[in-house]
């Protein structure tokens, strides 16, 4: 019997941590697949001791059962998806079961030129990875880009490499999910970096949300089952932009130090702020999300309060709904007792301090669909249901 996509995306910025709980969940998958974006993703996952850092192989790559598949929708610097491999190969990973959609297309080395010289051009720069992604777009939709199909008949020696992992990328998902295989989707970025409905032109270049993964995939919207968003339990940002639940005092410098809020790609600082609740329910409407995952609760330990945003005015009028865009916004915000007990060793979370316990049920409440787990520290173990 076929079967149906799940999604797993992130509803904030980016580095929600998606990796880690597309790693976790993957175990329960034949297919993990990529829709959009290219190496301007990084999720670390940490196997016991060992921290690896992915920008395009999809996150499922520790579970040797798993087949990996990087759709259409993405764009695909080969030089370094080919150090991927090697990396991968090197701990023993067999990189065989790594196929790319034909359709997806090449970031060549003018690319991230283009995208450096338009960072310098702007007169507010974007603040991009710098990875060549949003000129890749451009030269899709200008339709001068290089789709793989074209690529690996070229006779380029790293055509030649590539070759055995290209794949008639609609062929591939559908033979997949008309065999019944489950196949987990994971979403790169975050609903707010989503070319049309983040917080444009702060945004990256692609559909970043769970529309997109139709089509990044060539999939209709039935063949998408259930939809998982993840949340940080504070935000963070990348790059310039808006974002209005930002910390600018020592209270962000916490976050950043605690959470280890640094860049996997570009190794920057992330902007810090608290949970904006206004940017979640969006988000959470923009994929239809079923259910969302909260991440990093443990990074709040220690806090005395901890603050929500509920609300944005602007011109006397309440915005309880939407992506932040505008300039001039107020904030209305709560604040939630802090705990200060460890929280690392709970696996339920009826187990968490009361105080934990509480906030998680208040941002249930406010996003208004249920959360189905909280992660509570780096190690794979460390998840409360
Ligand atoms: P680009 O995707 O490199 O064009 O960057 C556009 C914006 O998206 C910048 O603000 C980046 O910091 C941000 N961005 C791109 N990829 C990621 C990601 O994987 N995590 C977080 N932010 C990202
Ligand atoms: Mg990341």
């Amino acid at each position: 019997m076929a079967s149906k996509a799940d999604i797993i995306l992130g509803l904030q910025w980016g580095d929600e941590g998606k990796g880690r709980i597309v790693d976790l969940y993957a175990k329960d998958y034949d297919v993990v697949a990529r829709f959009a974006g290219g190496d301007n993703a990084g999720h670390s996952i940490v196997v016991g001791d060992r921290e690896l850092a992915l920008r395009i192989v999809p996150s499922g790559v520790m579970h040797p059962h798993v087949e990996l598949f990087i759709g259409g929708g993405a764009v695909v610097n080969l030089r370094t998806l080919l150090e991927e491999f090697d990396a991968l190969a090197a701990i023993g990973v067999d990189v065989s079961r790594i196929k790319l959609s034909d359709r997806a297309h090449v970031v060549f080395p003018h690319h991230l030129e283009r995208d450096r010289a338009a960072e310098t051009e702007r007169s507010q720069a974007l603040g991009t990875t710098g990875r060549g992604i949003g000129p890749a777009y451009v030269d899709r939709v200008a339709r001068t880009g290089v789709p793989l199909a074209d690529f690996v008949r070229t006779g380029d020696a790293l055509a030649a490499r590539i070759a055995p992992h290209v794949v008639d990328g609609v062929a591939y998902i559908h033979e997949r999910l008309g065999a019944g295989s489950r196949v987990l989707l994971e979403g790169a970025q975050g609903s707010l970096l989503d070319v049309t409905y983040g917080t444009y032109p702060y945004v990256t270049s692609s559909h970043t949300i769970a529309g997109g993964a139709c089509t990044g995939l060539g999939i209709g919207p039935g063949a998408i089952g259930r939809v998982t968003g993840v949340l940080k339990a504070y935000c963070t940002r990348v790059g310039a932009g808006p974002f209005p639940s930002e910390l600018h005092d020592e209270r962000g410098e916490r976050l950043r130090r605690q959470g280890g809020e640094f860049g996997t790609v570009t190794g920057r600082p992330r902007r810090c702020g608290w949970f904006d609740a206004v940017a979640a329910r969006y988000a959470v409407a923009l994929n239809g999300a079923d259910a969302a995952v909260i991440t990093k609760l443990d990074v709040l330990s220690g806090l005395e309060s901890i603050g929500i945003v509920t609300a944005y005015g602007l011109g006397g009028k309440t915005i309880g709904f939407g992506a932040a865009n505008a300039a001039g916004l107020e904030l209305e915000a709560e604040y939630l007792q802090g705990w200060s007990e460890p929280i690392g060793d709970c696996r339920r979370i009826g187990d968490l301090p009361a105080a934990a316990r509480a906030y998680v049920e208040r941002l249930r409440e406010l996003i208004g669909v249920p959360i189905e787990m909280v992660s509570v520290g780096r190690e794979r173990s460390q998840l409360a249901r």
